[in-house]
């Protein structure tokens, strides 16, 4: 039977490199995303077609050699989930790669589903740590779950506040009245393979060795202000920023849309200025964004580059070339 799967994209409204960290986080799922079909094949391979890059692969479903860029995810995922039916996949998307919206998490859960052939009785959680093997072991970024969790189990109307510690994921009303979130693109690219990300993901572990701490979730303040630079500084990012997340569940639920927005200034502003993932095109799109009426404004994703996500207050018009995101639902069958 064939199928189509989507996998959307996601805005993380706040908490910034703190997955890998056992952290806090409150993504969302968008309407923007990945379409993959699977059409049954006879014989042994599969065959991937990249639409829109008008690029096409095809290998042995038993026995998918390594790859580089798109590719990478598609023998990945087939290896990853093992057992797969000969197939045709015909991948589709709207999100530009490197862009901050989690184009690779969208591929990844489109092409599971599709793989899959369902989009029911799947236990979400371990698929999102299947599809982050896929990009850990098979693209060569070692992302965390924020992504895959946000593509898998997003909402209507509701950001998801989830522990990486725990893997509890609790769905926060995004009430935001006449507000609106908007992404603004900075047109600047990134891989996570190759940017700055695995040297922050290596710095954070390095800090936990020096502190004799398993995550940085159990480093209090005191020790981390020991640390020598950058350690210290990727730290305090870390610690600062879980705080601001539980700090914007509870500016979300008493309705102080103007905390939210300062929330989202002063996480712009550490992942600028500790954690040193900040581009001068990213700074001309935030200031941009502020200048243009925005209350608050902060890169979103792994950083050196991508979106950057505003909040408008209302009677603020739509700047150039900014979306309107919403919380929508997570990755399924069409
Ligand atoms: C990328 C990664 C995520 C997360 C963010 C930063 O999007 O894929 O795992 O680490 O960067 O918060």
């Amino acid at each position: 039977m064939t199928v189509t799967a989507f996998g959307p994209g996601r805005v993380n409204l706040i908490g910034e490199h703190t997955d890998y960290n056992n952290g806090l986080a409150l993504p969302f799922a968008i309407a923007d995303g990945v379409r993959v079909t699977a059409e049954p094949l006879d014989g042994d391979h599969i065959e991937a077609i990249a639409s829109d890059l008008g690029e096409e692969d095809r290998f042995d479903a038993a026995d998918p050699p390594p790859a580089e860029g798109w590719r990478a995810f598609v023998r990945g995922m087939v290896a990853e989930l093992g057992d797969v039916d000969p197939a045709r996949l015909t991948i589709t998307g709207t999100i530009p790669q490197g862009s901050g919206l989690s184009s690779s998490a969208a591929l990844e859960v489109a092409l599971a589903l599709a793989l899959l052939g369902t989009d029911e009785g799947l236990d979400r959680i371990a698929l999102a740590q299947l599809c982050s093997r896929v990009e850990n072991a098979w693209v060569g970024a070692q992302t965390g779950l924020l992504d895959q969790l946000a593509a898998l189990l997003g909402e209507t109307d509701a950001a998801l506040c989830i522990d990486f510690r725990s893997l509890e994921v609790t769905p926060v009303a995004l009430e935001l009245g006449d507000w609106r979130l908007v992404t603004v693109d900075s047109g600047e690219r990134h891989t996570h393979a190759g940017s700055g990300y695995n040297e922050r993901r290596a710095e954070c572990a390095t800090a936990c060795e020096r502190l004799g701490v398993p995550s940085l979730r159990e480093a209090t303040p005191d020790a981390v202000a020991g640390l020598p630079e950058p350690l210290r500084s990727r730290a305090r990012h870390v610690l600062d920023e879980n705080d601001r997340v539980t700090q914007t569940v509870a500016a979300l639920g008493r309705g102080d849309r103007e905390a939210v927005g300062a929330l989202l200034d002063a996480s712009h502003a550490s992942l600028r200025d500790l954690y040193e993932a900040s581009t001068p095109a990213v700074e001309r799109t935030a200031d941009a964004l502020r200048a243009a009426g925005a209350t608050g404004a902060r890169m979103v994703g792994g950083g050196f580059g991508g979106h950057v996500l505003g909040l408008l207050p209302p009677g603020v018009a739509l700047p150039r070339g900014a979306t309107v995101v919403m919380p929508g639902p997570g990755a399924r069958l069409l």
